[in-house]
């Protein structure tokens, strides 16, 4: 499905005049099969984000390229890269990232808005997620009118609304009581399983890692394969 080969990625850090290249992703290679639960953990600063941010297309790496289901994504423009994303990716993170001025419904409506698909469709799609998600009742709320836990089921559904087939996420429980944590967990092993969902999820949490397929470690530039699991 993903496929990352030789990525290098620097930063450049200092002074104007006196920056300095700071390498972060060094020939980092990794694939992601179809229909997988992949975590990547290690410690803080050492490249978690940055490499999802070049999966997604946020970000172009200094060499490698990155492929998606066949098609090279790190040649794209930006203008082809936010159409790429737009229809292939879904996104969680850490703290939300919620429109604070849209409620629940206009928050989860917002991608099909820009995909440019009717009102009446729109409509009926987002009611439908609701009620498969159980945000009915909180339909009319704006984001600080919601728990963490609502907040953070909202965000997923923002993320299924394309009906997307890969879902990125950022220590997606990283803000989140353990008892919400179990619930967003059981979602995403949910929606992996009902849907066949991909997903790619950065956390710090064993028991978040632990609902992976592989756990891949970052370490010193590179990712290696840390131990298979087989969940439930
Ligand atoms: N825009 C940037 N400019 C300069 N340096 C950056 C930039 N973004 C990240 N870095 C540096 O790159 C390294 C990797 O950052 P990254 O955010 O990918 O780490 P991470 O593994 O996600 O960490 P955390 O677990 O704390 O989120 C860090 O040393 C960071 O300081
Ligand atoms: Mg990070």
């Amino acid at each position: 499905m993903i496929t990352a080969q030789h990525i290098q990625h620097s930063f450049k850090i200092g002074k104007k005049g006196k920056e300095r290249p700071v390498p972060v992703l060094k020939d980092l290679s990794f694939h992601v099969e179809k229909g997988a639960i992949v975590s990547i953990v290690g410690r803080s600063g050492s490249g978690k984000s940055t490499l999802l941010h070049i999966l997604a297309g946020f970000l172009k790496p200094d060499s490698g390229t990155i492929t998606v289901d066949g098609t090279v994504t790190s040649d794209f423009n930006e203008t082809d890269s936010a159409a790429f994303r737009l229809d292939r990716f879904g996104f969680i993170f850490q703290n939300f990232q919620l429109m604070p001025g849209l409620t629940t419904f206009e928050n989860i409506e917002l991608p099909l808005k820009l995909k440019g698909i009717s009102r009446t469709v729109r409509k009926a799609e987002v009611n439908e997620l609701l009620q498969q998600v159980g945000l009915q009742e909180v339909r009319d709320h704006y984001p600080n009118e919601l728990s963490g836990g609502q907040q953070q089921r909202v965000s997923i559904a923002r993320a299924l609304i394309t009906n997307p087939p890969v879902i990125f996420a950022d220590e997606p429980t990283g803000s989140l009581d353990s008892e919400t944590e179990q619930e967003i967990l059981a979602l995403i092993r949910s929606l992996n399983r009902t849907r066949g969902i991909t997903f790619v999820i950065i956390t710090h949490d064993d028991e978040v890692a632990a609902i992976a397929d592989t756990i891949y470690h970052m370490h010193d530039g590179v990712l290696a394969a840390g131990g298979v699991h087989h969940a439930g």
